[in-house]
């Protein structure tokens, strides 16, 4: 609780008063930390009236503060390491393939074909995170930035119904009442990628605004790559493209450091062999994703409600593939 009540907003700030505050925060700084991580340019650029020198004063001031920005040793980072969560997903061999479940405070990246069960998966880590730790959960809540309008409540509702059949004889005490699993559930339609790419700094607000209720444990993005695929074809501006999708997931990968959490994004992969060299089935996103995603899993569908999941280009676990089924309740072995 100590750690609760001394946490210091960014009115703490020398020289920020409650007019630059609001402005930070409009602006999507909300939090000490998140200024302290940001450049001067960054900030002058998005805050306004602001000049660079304040800016780089009000970045030194935070850096202070919020006790980041310097050489960490190798036992301090390896405490953080161990602070690291682990979100099941709802079949125990997905989560082993993943290492015990999907890692907070990095990218979790889900591709494959439509119908691939990407949305389902995001579905299901929704309900999960507001589990409690003994059952694979973060006890959090969720924010689910929807593009393709694929949300559906009704799952979620189905879904929760399929955890109490599962868990109710030996936890009593977890409840399992859908309309308040659907409350821990903030879900904003993301109109096109540059609207997509704001969504995050208000997904940033409201999990500073929960951090002492419900904090937000899972931030998804379904799908990552749709807007930008269809606002770039035939542009030949593919760098152009790359370079802001590779600025919207270092912000993604803030917030899964800043909040501890769990950040998921979807990714289809590239059914047009004619419109780019190589794999004709490479996830789109190219280089951009596959250097910041820290997790890369590969969907396929199988036979019925079977799907292949087979993790690629992860740093310290070996490539595999497993076998998870998606039911009427949702994810499951
Ligand atoms: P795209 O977004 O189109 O690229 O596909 P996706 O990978 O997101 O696919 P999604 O997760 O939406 O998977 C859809 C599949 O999940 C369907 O084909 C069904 O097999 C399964 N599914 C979806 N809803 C239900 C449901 O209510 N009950 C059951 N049993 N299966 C469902
Ligand atoms: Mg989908």
């Amino acid at each position: 609780m100590a750690e609760v009540q001394d946490r210091k907003t960014i009115e703490d700030l020398p020289g920020v008063g409650a007019s630059t505050a609001e402005k930070l925060r409009d602006a999507g700084y909300s939090s000490i930390e998140a200024i302290a991580v940001a450049s001067p340019s960054e900030l002058a650029s998005s805050v306004a009236d602001m000049s660079e020198s304040t800016a780089s004063k009000i970045i030194k001031a935070a850096r202070e503060l919020a006790d980041i920005g310097g050489f960490e040793t190798g036992d301090v980072v390896y405490e953080r390491r161990k602070k690291v969560g682990k979100l099941t997903t709802g079949s125990s061999a997905l989560d082993s393939l993943i290492g015990g479940g999907v890692e907070t405070q990095s990218i979790t990246e889900l591709h494959g074909e439509f119908g691939s069960g990407k949305t389902q998966i995001v579905h299901q880590l929704c309900v999960n995170v507001q589990l409690p730790k003994e059952v694979g959960g973060l006890e959090g809540s969720a924010i689910v930035i929807d593009t393709e309008n694929t949300f559906r409540p009704e799952r979620i509702t189905q879904m929760v119904e399929g955890l109490k059949i599962r868990y109710e004889d030996e936890y009593p005490d977890i409840p399992f009442d859908p309309k308040e699993y659907l409350k821990n559930i903030h879900v904003a339609r993301a109109y096109n990628s540059n609207h997509q790419i704001l969504l995050v700094d208000s997904a940033s607000q409201l999990a500073e605004s929960l951090r002492d209720s419900k904090p937000v444990k899972l931030l998804a993005i379904d799908s990552l790559t749709a807007h930008f695929r269809s606002e770039y074809v035939g542009r030949g501006t593919l760098a152009d493209r790359q370079q802001r999708l590779n600025r919207h997931l270092h912000d993604l990968l803030r917030f899964a450091s800043l909040f501890d959490a769990v950040v998921v994004v979807t990714n289809q992969v590239m059914a047009r062999p004619d419109v780019f060299y190589g794999d004709p089935n490479k996830p789109i996103g190219g280089h951009v994703l596959a250097h910041t995603a820290t997790y890369r899993l590969s969907l396929k569908k199988s036979k019925h409600n079977k799907r292949i999941a087979r993790l690629i280009d992860s740093p310290s676990l070996p490539e595999g593939e497993v076998i998870f089924s998606v039911t009427e309740y949702g994810i499951a072995d």
